[in-house]
């Protein structure tokens, strides 16, 4: 299936403008944003002023490092909507991310915000080879989650015709995909690996079905994912980042024609890479923890906010603007085994080079004395012998002790025997006394 890649008239202007327009228009943004939260937001006049930072101090973009930066912990400190700069009246919609820990955090927008959220969208869409016109299938969850409704207004504001799936009814997605004929699927690629399977259990060749590029984030993946996900449903798979307290999904998406990581929309969001234990701002190209400060927000501006997730920052290659590398994980999701750190998503790519294993795979961690363990679930394909189980899961405990240089015990759970999520993936299970 051909996918369109838009020409460069059809780009907004700023997707196409020189590195010094943006960062004038950066940097007057950031100004107003500083002073908007000083002067709305009681946490940011109370962070700035014990660091001795004033807005008016913030002269150039490399001056934001002078900021103190924002947590999660900080959005829970003040909830529901203490980290508000707008009087409630002017909140037309609040979303609220789940955390697995504590009480959730709260997000809100104007109408204004929600605008642009719908503009970052459609841009993201119109990046992924969409157009007016097309059908998408949106199976992110609707609901206090940002994914459903965040896809859905932007495919709307792109011109395209909706189907507000959300996530779950596995039997019903394929149908609707059969009966519609959508161009475009937004979901986690976690629950396409489902629906993949899906058509495969009715006896159905998913590399039959209509959609022709695949919108997939929210939880971290691989190439080795993506690759898997493009050869089984035969469509261009792309990775559209996002959180809800930076807005939601959209912050940051890639193009059809590089693949080569989520472009940051940069106009809307100053992204920055620092040394998780320090502090440090990293230069590009360095791995470290990804930082946002918004640009446009006017509900819930927030000043320097600390991701978790770890990354780099990339050059513009398709677009004016930076791009992100994959998220290697989150700093919560990292375990530390005999002094070795271990991301799920180094096992992902190892789990799936195996002819005999499907992508679905979990890791469990316990502990025994003082020291963590983790086994490796991961599943058979329905395709192989039940004596295959124990020689896979020999083959797969070698390579994750030569390719990360982590012992681990691997138990291959026959075909299905790994929990199917319908939104994110739970990867980790902690079984570790708290
Ligand atoms: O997951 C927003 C979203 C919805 C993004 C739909 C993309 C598509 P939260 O629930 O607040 O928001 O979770 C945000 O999810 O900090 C990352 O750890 C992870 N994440 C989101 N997108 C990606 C991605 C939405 N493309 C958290 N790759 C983030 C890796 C991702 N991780």
């Amino acid at each position: 299936m051909p996918v369109f890649h838009p020409t460069p008239a059809e780009l907004e202007p700023i997707e196409r403008a020189s590195r010094d327009e943006l960062q004038a228009l950066q940097l007057q943004r950031l100004q107003w944003t500083l002073q908007h939260a000083y002067e709305h937001v009681p946490h940011y006049r109370q962070a700035f002023d014990a660091a001795g930072v004033h807005p008016s101090a913030c002269r150039s973009l490399a001056d934001l490092a002078r900021f103190p930066f924002t947590a999660k912990a900080d959005l829970r400190a003040n909830y529901p909507f203490g980290m508000c700069a707008v009087p409630r009246e002017r909140v037309v919609r609040v979303h609220a991310s789940s955390g697995t820990t504590g009480k959730s955090t709260v997000v809100a927008y104007t109408q204004g915000d929600i605008d642009r959220w719908a503009d970052l969208v459609a841009r993201s869409i119109r990046a992924a080879g969409g157009r007016r016109g097309d059908m998408v299938q949106v199976s992110y969850g609707y609901g206090l989650f940002t994914g459903g409704l965040g896809a859905h207004y932007g495919a709307e504001k792109l011109g395209c015709t909706v189907i507000p799936m959300g996530g779950g009814q596995t039997e019903k997605q394929v149908q609707l995909i059969e009966d519609f004929r959508p161009d475009i699927l937004m979901v986690t690629p976690s629950y396409m690996q489902v629906i993949i399977e899906e058509f495969r259990r009715q006896g159905k060749d998913p590399s039959a079905m209509s959609v022709s590029v695949g919108i997939f984030g929210a939880e971290p993946w691989t190439e080795a994912m993506r690759a898997d996900i493009e050869g089984s449903a035969g469509l261009k798979a792309v990775d559209i980042y996002g959180l809800s307290e930076v807005m939601g999904p959209g912050v940051a998406s890639e193009c059809v024609e590089t693949q080569d990581g989520p472009v940051i929309w940069e106009d809307h969001f100053y992204p920055e890479i620092i040394d998780p234990h320090t502090g440090e701002v990293l230069p590009d190209g360095s791995e470290g923890e990804l930082v946002f400060t918004t640009l446009t927000k006017e509900a819930l501006p927030v000043i320097r906010y600390r991701t978790r997730d770890l990354t780099r920052l990339l050059p513009p290659t398709a677009r004016s603007m930076r791009r992100m590398g994959k998220i290697v994980g989150r700093s919560d999701d990292m375990l530390i085994i005999r002094g070795v750190n271990l991301f799920p998503t180094q096992v992902e790519e190892l789990v799936l080079q195996h002819s005999a294993l499907s992508g679905h795979y979990q890791l469990v961690v316990s502990r025994e004395g003082a020291l963590d363990e983790v086994v490796v679930r991961c599943e058979l394909l329905p395709a192989f012998a039940a004596a295959d189980r124990a020689v896979a899961a020999r083959e797969v405990q070698q390579r994750i002790k030569t390719m990360i240089g982590v012992s681990c015990r691997v138990e291959v759970l026959e075909p299905n025997g790994i929990e199917r999520s319908v939104g994110k993936a739970r990867r980790v299970i902690d079984q570790r006394p708290r």
